[in-house]
């Protein structure tokens, strides 16, 4: 779920990334299956208004409208806002650094978004500008460390056939103190952060992973993308494909519940 179009190397963001929400629900539909659990961080109650930042299709933008609170879906992704409207949803095509609310919710919630905003800091600037006093910011997203080995197999291939490196991502990956600074020099009190290790099962397998998450990386090597992906894939067979064939993503979580000290 991409909020910025901000340039990356010698791209902008949305041209290396591209979202369309009937291969993303099919093959990486577990992303909101996992954020269901942190919504026990977020605590939403009824008649609270709610952002979801990064809502994607909306699937956990039901789930926190169910609590009876008041739920707005942000996306820069017209292709997810398109589906998340369809399924009854107020979901908006928005940039995350640049969210035109004042004081107006609760809490802003996050699952498996913030690592596609690489301009942190104003993304939190701008939530801060979203939140009433004393809101809540919640979320999820990759800590330190995330997908290393699918990086670095990303990385061995493309220098073996030539290609561009910043076209893998690009993806924001903190570790928790670098992540609890920036929210406490914007004012955050923060309350819990945690991060951990959460190799996760590929429903549909890691190419079909790579070709999502990671489109443009192998786009640019055209007609010859599935050699690119055939060489990933035999990389990283021996540490994330288990004996019966399952594929996992080597996902690391961080995961933070932070409050507006007025
Ligand atoms: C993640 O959810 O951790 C993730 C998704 C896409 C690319 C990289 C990481």
């Amino acid at each position: 779920m991409s909020l910025v179009t901000m340039r990356h190397g010698a791209h902008k963001l949305s041209d290396l990334q591209r979202w369309e929400s009937e291969s993303y629900q099919r093959d990486t539909g577990f992303v909101s299956d996992y954020g269901a659990d942190v919504l026990s961080w977020l605590e939403p109650l009824a008649g609270e208004r709610i952002l979801d930042l990064g809502c994607g299709d909306g699937v956990l933008t039901h789930k926190i409208a169910k609590s009876g609170a008041d739920v707005v879906g942000a996306d820069s992704s017209s292709s997810f806002i398109k589906t998340a409207k369809a399924s009854g949803l107020d979901a908006r095509v928005l940039d995350a650094q640049n969210l035109p609310f004042h004081r107006e919710f609760d809490a802003v919630f996050s699952n498996a978004a913030l690592h596609w905003m690489i301009h942190a800091e104003e993304v939190i600037r701008s939530v801060k500008r979203a939140l009433k006093p004393n809101g809540r910011f919640v979320g999820e997203f990759g800590g330190f460390g995330n997908v290393a080995a699918i990086i670095t197999a990303m990385r061995a291939v493309g220098e073996e056939l030539g290609g561009d490196p910043n076209r893998i991502g690009p993806w924001f990956f903190p570790t928790v103190d670098q992540y609890s600074a920036m929210l406490e020099q914007q004012g955050f009190e923060v309350e819990n952060i945690v991060t951990f290790y959460r190799p996760t099962p590929l429903p549909t397998g890691m190419r079909a992973w790579l070709k999502v998450m990671s489109g443009a990386f192998f786009d640019q090597y055209g007609d010859r993308a599935d050699v690119a992906l055939d060489k990933v894939e035999a990389v990283l067979k021996g540490s994330l494909c288990d004996h019966s064939g399952q594929w996992f993503a080597d996902y690391v979580r961080l995961r933070f519940r932070a409050r507006l000290d007025d």
